[in-house]
């Protein structure tokens, strides 16, 4: 082995076990704000949630229209920032994506478990080592299990026999043995991985819709009342608030 390369499975067990995030109680602080916009839209979204919000969280067209400089602005502002990088690469790759993301302030992010338990866990020293020299907390990492996009039919194409909600499961088990300290799941998996992972992971729920609002191209939604009674830690919400005309507004009005 090269003397640059640490045996990760010593070095993994060398590493604290995941800290839990210092949930809130209010939920208003449980509620990601989703600034799938502009840089200019997001950045205006943000200024009329300021001092109400905790968290936005950043996905790839944003990210990729700004590069990483849009979480330092975030985090400027006074938010919490989680990215939703959905890294999926060799192992090599991900440990130096993971150190970018903690350097740029990322409180949170994500990568897909069908990377492999190795990507996994390179993923969760590179956050680690660059927090721990840097001196700063280091971020939350969060697996994708299936896309919601996919169904059974799309995971038999790629050869994946299993039923989806074990697919889920698996990975989401995975995800959790190579150090992620939580899984991202829609509102209709969030009771069995709270079942199947207990108490302490994370679980960040997208498709929350207020009861009876529009649903857009969200076809699994629950209320943000039902996400947390089922078990979600905290939830994703994009457009409910920022197509609103009153982002303020809709922010307060999702807990309703
Ligand atoms: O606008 P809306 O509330 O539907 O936005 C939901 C956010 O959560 C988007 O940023 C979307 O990428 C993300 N998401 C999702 N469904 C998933 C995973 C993530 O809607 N299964």
């Amino acid at each position: 082995m090269p003397q640059d390369q640490p045996d990760l499975r010593d070095l993994h067990d060398q590493l604290d076990p995941p800290d839990q995030l210092d949930l809130p109680h209010d939920n208003s602080q449980k509620v990601i704000v989703a600034l799938d916009l502009s840089a200019k839209q997001a950045l205006q979204v943000a200024q009329a949630l300021q001092g109400a919000a905790t968290w936005m969280k950043v996905g790839l067209t944003l990210l990729y229209e700004t590069g990483p400089s849009i979480i330092r602005q975030l985090k400027d502002m006074g938010f919490m920032v989680f990215a939703d990088t959905k890294l999926n690469d060799i192992p090599h790759q991900i440990r130096g994506a993971a150190a970018s993301l903690t350097a740029a302030g990322a409180d949170m992010f994500t990568v897909h478990a069908n990377g492999g338990t190795e990507m996994m866990r390179q993923a969760r020293l590179a956050v680690q080592t660059t927090a721990d020299s840097q001196k700063i907390p280091r971020p939350k990492l969060l697996a994708i299990t299936v896309l919601t996009s996919i169904d059974q039919v799309m995971l038999a194409e790629q050869g994946v026999a299993v039923s989806l909600p074990e697919q889920v499961s698996n990975l989401a088990g995975l995800a959790i043995d190579a150090g992620m300290d939580g899984v991202v799941a829609s509102p209709l998996e969030i009771q069995m991985l709270r079942e199947q992972l207990g108490a302490e992971p994370l679980i960040v729920t997208p498709g929350i819709r207020s009861p009876g609002a529009d649903n857009a191209d969200q076809s699994r939604v629950a209320s943000a009342a039902e996400a947390f009674a089922a078990g979600a830690d905290l939830i994703v919400v994009g457009r409910p608030i920022t197509a609103a005309t009153d982002p303020l507004q809709a922010f307060h009005a999702i807990l309703e």
